[in-house]
């Protein structure tokens, strides 16, 4: 039964899934992978053994409702989503943050691959010219003969002339490589310049449930592409002493998007990445980044593990490459948050 010993606990997956209280037990390595057939499960930590919680009900009611997460706020349930029947039409997400290598290509990859797994289909933008959306999915950006480009400067280009499926089951990708930066040039010069990429996704939105696009680390005309064609923007931010420093420019970068471009667009969340619960300094850079944002920052933190610089190299999400992992379960459930933000609407 209950092992509340380390700080990650896990489950069978089956006995989850059978709705059975399944075995539960912990693990002191933060980066320790889960035996196949177990997954993650932050709620299992929680869970009081039903033998126990008998004696004491109303009180460990009480403290399932009242635990908290490492945001410090009370941690919500977030259920696993039914299955769908139908698809689309799709909610467009922006991955944004003029800072680089805060975690945007991989929560890009590993968030539309849990998605992906949810029975969700996704459709994955890579709206950076370094590629490295592409790359991370195996893809040799130099070797592509049609890209985002192609799709956004050239007009009656069909977007599944350029669409690639991946590796993970429901999930594709419009790749681009260094050719997507002479756009930023040449579209200055066109008519509805900030919309095109809005345009080009246009045609492609019942076909999916969920589309996400990879963007570059600035506030050119590509990312105000970006925020225009999108719905919600989820920010990523690295658990680290500057994390907060630009953030005010790109908060009032979307609020002008909203108010001249796209009035739909919404900041859906602020996600915190390479979080490192060991130190002080992770915790209280996180705690600043709560009084900051409140109910903006997703319950759901990324921890910080050499398991995503490894799946880089591999050319696929952690959800695959390390399916029993920390680090997939946490995209896991950033999934199931931000289903369930987009359901809660
Ligand atoms: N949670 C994490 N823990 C450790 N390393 C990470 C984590 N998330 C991303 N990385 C690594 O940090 C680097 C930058 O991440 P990336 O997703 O490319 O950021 P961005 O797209 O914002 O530039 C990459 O090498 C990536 O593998
Ligand atoms: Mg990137």
């Amino acid at each position: 039964m209950l092992e509340p010993v380390g700080s990650v606990a896990v489950r069978t997956f089956e006995a989850r899934r059978a709705g059975a209280p399944g075995e539960v037990r912990s693990l002191s390595v933060y980066d320790e992978e889960l035996p196949d057939g177990q997954f993650y499960d932050p709620d299992a930590e929680y869970e009081p053994d039903p033998e126990y919680a008998a004696t004491l009900a109303p009180d460990a009611a009480r403290q399932r409702r009242e635990r908290v997460g490492p945001t410090g706020r009370p941690l919500p349930y977030f259920p696993i989503p039914g299955p769908l029947n139908e698809h689309g039409p799709a909610q467009i997400v922006a991955m944004c943050n003029q800072k680089g290598g805060v975690g945007k290509t991989t929560s890009t990859i590993n968030l539309g691959a849990a998605l992906a797994e949810y029975g969700r289909r996704v459709l994955l933008v890579d709206f950076d010219p370094q590629g490295a959306l592409s790359v991370g999915l195996g893809v040799n950006p130099m070797e592509l003969d049609l890209t985002v480009y192609n799709l956004l400067m050239e007009r009656g280009m069909a977007a599944d002339e350029v669409l690639l499926k991946t590796a993970v089951p429901g999930m594709d990708l419009l790749p681009s490589n260094i050719d997507l930066s002479a756009a930023e040039v040449q579209l200055v010069s066109e008519v509805a310049r900030e919309s095109t990429l809005q345009r080009a996704l246009k045609p492609l939105l019942p076909d999916y449930d969920y589309i996400i696009i990879d963007c570059q680390p600035s506030l050119g005309l590509l990312t105000v592409n970006a925020l225009t064609a999108a719905h919600r923007v989820i920010v990523p931010l690295e658990c680290e002493f500057f994390a907060l420093r630009g953030v005010a420019l790109l908060t009032e970068t979307i609020e002008k998007v909203r108010e001249r471009l796209n009035s739909e667009l919404q900041l859906d969340g602020i996600l915190a990445t390479m979080y490192d619960s060991r130190t002080v300094h992770s915790r209280e850079v996180l705690a600043r980044v709560v009084e900051a944002f409140d109910d903006h920052v997703y319950h759901t933190v990324i921890g910080r593990t050499v398991r995503f610089p490894e799946t880089t190299v591999a050319g696929e999400p952690i959800t695959t490459y390390a399916s029993n992992s920390v680090g997939a379960a946490a995209y896991r459930q950033l999934a199931r948050e931000v289903l369930a933000r987009c359901h809660a609407e």
